[in-house]
């Protein structure tokens, strides 16, 4: 990671303020690159990925669930796990955090969200243009052609009108590439913009994982919100330890003053 004029600070969010410098390269930004994941859908209700699968879905690991041999091994499975995270999803709500995110594009010039999570809560709190890096959780799409196909279907498992061959959720799954848009859309908003907001992700997984390293590459500002600091918090320019849900809706307070 580059460092900056600020050098790397640990904004513990105990303190009632964010550190001034980082409020300010937020305020005067040209371009704020955000990325978020599982965790800022947490407040919502929605289980990041890495907690523990609740209850019957608590004996299947989803890494081993949410790929494509998985399904095809077992579509009425994965079926029946992805109306559960459906159900689940439909029954929660944006959060302050989701709700933050969608006033800050309103006070900078220009805002790039890119998020990792297919729950949709981004685009419910008023989010637009939201790059959907893994998919949308209620998109169907044909399992041999990749289109997203509309339907009424109640079967088990629905089928494609145009082929026959079983529909999917519309998901990216583990060992598939990232939808081609969404990646150099993402990597050129990364390579663009002067702050990088990491948000709720483990960062974990590639390619998502990287665009801070391609934003710190161009100078941009990089910064995390996250209750636990991630492996990465030490190389970012801020780290703020605090709940998405809390932390934002304060951080626009501190940029609106
Ligand atoms: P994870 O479950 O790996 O990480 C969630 C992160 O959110 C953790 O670092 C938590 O500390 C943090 N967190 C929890 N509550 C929070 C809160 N209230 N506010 C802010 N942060 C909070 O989920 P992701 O990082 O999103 O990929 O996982 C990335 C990808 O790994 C997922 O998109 C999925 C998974 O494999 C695919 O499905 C392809």
């Amino acid at each position: 990671m580059g460092s900056n004029k600020w050098g790397r600070t640990e904004v513990s969010f105990e303190k009632p303020r964010f550190d001034p410098g980082f409020v300010s390269a937020l305020r005067d930004a040209r371009h704020v690159c955000v990325l978020t994941g599982a965790g800022i859908s947490a407040e919502s209700g929605v289980p990041t990925f890495r907690d523990a699968q609740q209850g019957l879905w608590a004996k299947y690991d989803p890494h081993q669930l949410a790929t494509p041999e998985a399904f095809e091994e077992n579509p009425e499975l994965l079926w029946r796990w992805y109306r559960w995270r459906r159900d689940l999803v439909a029954e929660a709500n944006p959060n302050p955090g989701h709700l933050a995110l969608a006033q800050l594009a309103e006070l900078v010039p220009r805002l790039t969200l890119v998020t990792q999570n297919v729950d949709g809560l981004h685009q419910r709190a008023g989010s637009r243009g939201v790059i959907e890096f893994h998919g949308n959780l209620f998109d169907d799409r044909c399992y041999a052609e990749g289109c997203i196909i509309v339907h009424d279907q109640q079967a088990e498992v629905p089928v494609c009108p145009n082929c026959g061959a079983n529909l999917r959720p519309g998901v990216v799954w583990f060992g598939e590439a990232i939808p081609e848009n969404a990646l150099n859309e993402s990597f050129a908003a990364a390579a663009d913009c002067d702050i990088f907001l990491s948000i709720g992700t483990s960062s974990f997984v590639y390619p998502a994982a990287g665009l801070a390293d391609i934003a710190s590459e161009n100078r941009a500002i990089v910064a995390e919100i996250n209750p636990n600091p991630t492996q990465h918090a030490a190389t970012y320019d801020f780290a703020i330890a605090g709940n998405a849900g809390v932390a934002l809706p304060k951080l626009l307070e501190s940029i609106a003053t």
